[in-house]
């Protein structure tokens, strides 16, 4: 029996907790929001599909975290988006104070093996308030955006080559901003280099696009930012740590030790590819990076410092 709640049931936690249950990835899944009518709407909703979709899993919503007490795996979507004529930094005091609040109330009712998976924006950030606001072991909170990203930058290399997205595998490390690091040397076509099937300048356009692969879709929707394959990206997370697959994928963690030394990042949540399992974040895999790529990373690794110092300028952390 396991037991998902989701906080926030906007566009991604509905149409992740569509997903999950759909994959009946867990029994019960909860979906939580300050709204509680459109929170058991959409709960209801969705398991109205479920004779026709024929799956088991329950969907409930909720706005009392009482129901979600001893969840296996708990998601935060919670928070706002950027709206017009609000700058990054209102976001960002806006979004703490959700973030803030929402893990001091996990903290009551999450038991002691929960995962807890940060999703709102900015992310790194927002994943460094979470590890220092729950009351868990730092590798049982991560963030989600090393896994969208990569997916995005898969998609790119796929449309423009014309091969199976099944064929691809790439990789994107680094914050999850415009300074985001995508892995060239580490990305490949069926096992090949992509200098292989494209050319260096058709390579660079698709890094840029990937940088720029939020802010692409929040132009054409203009309500709002993605949201399907954000919720895909949570589910490959969560079904690697739910059923312990001990699968390798970029999340924004905290490093410490070793790691935090390797990566120069001492006391930052920034994405780096870790093993993901049962225990959360099991092992943080030290990247062997070139010039070119380290050059990159410490530039994505400083803009995440920059925006965490200007937070802990006016909070306490
Ligand atoms: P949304 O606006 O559709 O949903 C957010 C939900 O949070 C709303 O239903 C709202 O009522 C709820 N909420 C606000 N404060 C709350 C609180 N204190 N407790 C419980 N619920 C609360 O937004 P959407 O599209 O689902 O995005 C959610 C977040 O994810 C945003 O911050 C967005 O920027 C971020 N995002 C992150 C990505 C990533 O790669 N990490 C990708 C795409 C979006
Ligand atoms: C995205 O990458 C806006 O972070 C959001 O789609």
């Amino acid at each position: 029996m396991k037991k998902v709640s989701i906080i926030g049931a906007g566009n991604i936690g509905s149409t992740l907790a569509l997903i999950m249950a759909m994959k009946e990835l867990a029994n019960e899944i909860y979906l939580l929001d300050i709204h509680e009518g459109p929170a058991k709407g959409k709960a209801l909703d969705i398991m109205e599909s479920s004779p026709i979709l024929k799956f088991g899993a329950k969907v409930y919503g909720t706005a009392s975290y009482e129901d979600i007490k001893n969840s296996d795996l708990y998601i935060v979507t919670a928070g706002f988006p950027r709206k017009p004529g609000m700058t990054r930094e209102d976001l960002l005091f806006k979004n703490y104070e959700v973030i803030k609040s929402v893990c001091e109330n996990l903290n009551k009712v999450l038991k002691k093996d929960s995962k807890v998976i940060i999703v709102t924006n900015p992310l790194d950030i927002m994943t460094y308030v979470a590890v220092k606001t729950l009351n868990l072991p730092k590798n049982q909170v991560m963030g989600m955006a090393g896994v969208l990203d990569s997916a995005r930058f898969a998609y790119f290399i796929s449309e423009k080559t014309g091969i199976s997205v099944e064929n691809i595998k790439a990789s994107v490390i680094g914050g999850h901003g415009d300074d985001m690091v995508p892995l060239v040397r580490y990305s490949t076509i069926a096992g090949l280099p992509l200098n292989f099937f494209l050319k260096d300048e058709e390579i660079e356009e698709l890094v840029e696009r990937t940088r720029k692969g939020g802010t692409e879709i929040v132009n054409l929707l203009g309500t709002g930012s993605a949201y399907f394959a954000p919720a895909a990206s949570i589910f490959e997370m969560s079904t690697a740590i739910l059923q312990n697959k001990r699968k390798v994928m970029p999340c924004s963690v905290y490093l410490e030790g070793e790691a935090g030394k390797h990566y120069e990042a001492e006391g930052l949540c920034v994405g780096v590819p870790v093993i993901l399992g049962k225990d959360g974040v099991e092992e943080v895999i030290l990247l062997d990076l070139n010039d070119e790529e380290r050059k990159m990373w410490r530039k994505s690794v400083e803009s995440v410092r920059k925006v965490v110092e200007t937070l802990k300028s006016k909070v306490n952390l």
